[in-house]
């Protein structure tokens, strides 16, 4: 099985980057495919922290990592994260960049702030490090690319074009000062010489791995609900988290891919604006907060917490083909005397499997919950899924069993070894 992907199979912060470091380790190569720095991941190892939103988790088991061209770069951020690994002791001679990623501006960053607070109370709650707009200017096929910025006239003219327009809304419609030529052409002329060594035709590099029978890993950041397509619209990101877009993000088709894991929590964060109908804005919800260290990677906000959402599950195993489930995070919900997980919602006398597309009709569904006993032994040192309290093993058997989707990864703790694998996965 050389093309494995994974997904988050919910509103992001699932734990991916614990799950993709782990089967890094046995992976050849690590592809991130959507997103940008709007992505926080936290993997430990052996007792170290380390903190990641561009760069593929694999990075720390020294494998290939490459960032395709469906991500969405900010070069300072890049280079600052390099910095950070190198600082750590981290290798990054294995990392490439695709020349065709886009190119995340300052202006992008700007509007993302300035549309935010236009939207008042209707707001999204993006993380303001410019995704949108950056994912806007791809679609309208007046972004800048890599490639542009290694030839100094392709990059001015780009660059003397978007400013024009981009200084107009500025000026003319946000009322706030434009953006200077020359500070933008100089500070990202800049980091062409340090971004260089990076950047490939990654698309050729990720087909000859898998020609040459390699296993690929393609890492998606944030998660199903929030994909534009797919997520909670319009609360959700701009681009394609789900497992089709890591061929798009990355250049395969999808007769490479053979398996698709889904990273969920064994119960449901959420950061940001939107629907989230297991929410518990009760002690309930706060105890998790607290346990679970529930606050942002990225922007440090708490998250909102909830029970496990099995039509959130149900959906994310249909929009991208869930071959296996990754549950993280059940030594969070040690000591809870009992839990739920949503298996249907309730709209007034009407019992629905599915996750409704109109905003409206979401915001008015109750989940329908199937309760189960919790446990209170510390499961945190546990190596084999039969040691797990009888209690714990039902409510990962009652997540398959509501989700259709068997889980052959259960964490119980941040560390690598904290992870139980029942059968394998490549
Ligand atoms: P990881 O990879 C959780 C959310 C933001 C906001 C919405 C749009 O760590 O799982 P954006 O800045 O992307 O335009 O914001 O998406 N969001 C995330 N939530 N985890 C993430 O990434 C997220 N990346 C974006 O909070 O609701
Ligand atoms: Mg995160």
């Amino acid at each position: 099985m050389p093309g494995l992907v994974l997904v988050g199979a919910q509103w992001g912060d699932e734990g991916k980057g614990k799950i993709t470091d782990y089967l890094a380790e046995t992976a050849d190569a690590v592809v991130r495919y959507q997103g940008g720095a709007n992505a926080g991941h936290t993997v430990v190892v052996d007792g170290k922290e380390y903190k990641l939103h561009l760069i593929p988790s694999g990075i720390l088991t020294g494998k290939t990592c490459i960032i395709g061209n469906g991500v969405v770069l900010d070069p300072a951020k890049f280079l600052e994260e390099i910095k950070y690994l190198k600082d750590l002791g981290v290798q990054t001679d294995k990392l490439y960049l695709s020349e065709t990623a886009h190119v995340i501006m300052p202006y992008h960053q700007k509007l993302d702030e300035l549309e935010e607070d236009k939207r008042g109370e209707f707001k999204i709650g993006t993380t303001k490090r410019g995704i949108g707009p950056a994912y806007i200017d791809k679609a309208a096929r007046t972004g800048i690319r890599v490639i542009d910025l290694l030839n100094p006239e392709v990059f001015r003219s780009k660059l003397t074009r978007n400013l024009e327009q981009v200084n107009f809304l500025l000026e003319k419609i946000y009322e706030v000062e434009g953006f200077n030529f020359e500070e933008i052409y100089q500070e990202y002329s800049g980091y062409v010489t340090k971004l260089k060594p990076f950047i490939r035709n990654t698309p050729v590099l990720i087909n000859e791995s898998l020609d040459e029978n390699q296993k690929v890993l393609f890492e998606g950041a944030q998660g199903t609900l929030l994909d534009v397509d797919h997520g909670t619209y319009p609360y959700v990101t701009s681009s394609h988290p789900t497992a089709g877009g890591a061929c798009i993000g990355s250049g395969v088709g999808p007769t490479r891919i053979d398996g698709v894991i889904g990273v969920a929590k064994a119960y449901t964060s959420r950061v940001g604006d939107g629907p989230f109908p297991t929410e518990l804005l009760d002690e309930t919800g706060d105890w998790i907060r607290e346990k679970g260290h529930e606050y942002g990677t990225t922007t440090g906000r708490p998250r909102r917490c909830g029970w496990l959402d099995g039509v959130v599950l149900r959906h994310s195993a249909r929009v991208s083909g869930l071959t296996g489930l990754a549950i993280t995070r059940l030594d969070t919900l040690t000591g809870l005397e009992k839990l739920k997980i949503a298996r249907e919602y309730r709209i007034g006398n009407e019992v629905i499997g599915n996750i409704p597309n109109d905003p409206e009709l979401l915001r008015q569904v109750r989940p329908v919950y199937e309760e189960l006993p919790g446990w209170k032994e510390d499961i945190s040192h546990l190596t084999q899924f039969s040691d797990l309290p009888r209690e714990a093993q039902h409510y990962i058997q009652a997540i398959e069993d509501i989700s259709g989707v068997k889980a052959p990864i259960v964490s119980i703790g941040r560390e690598r070894f904290q992870t139980i694998i029942r059968w394998p996965i490549w």
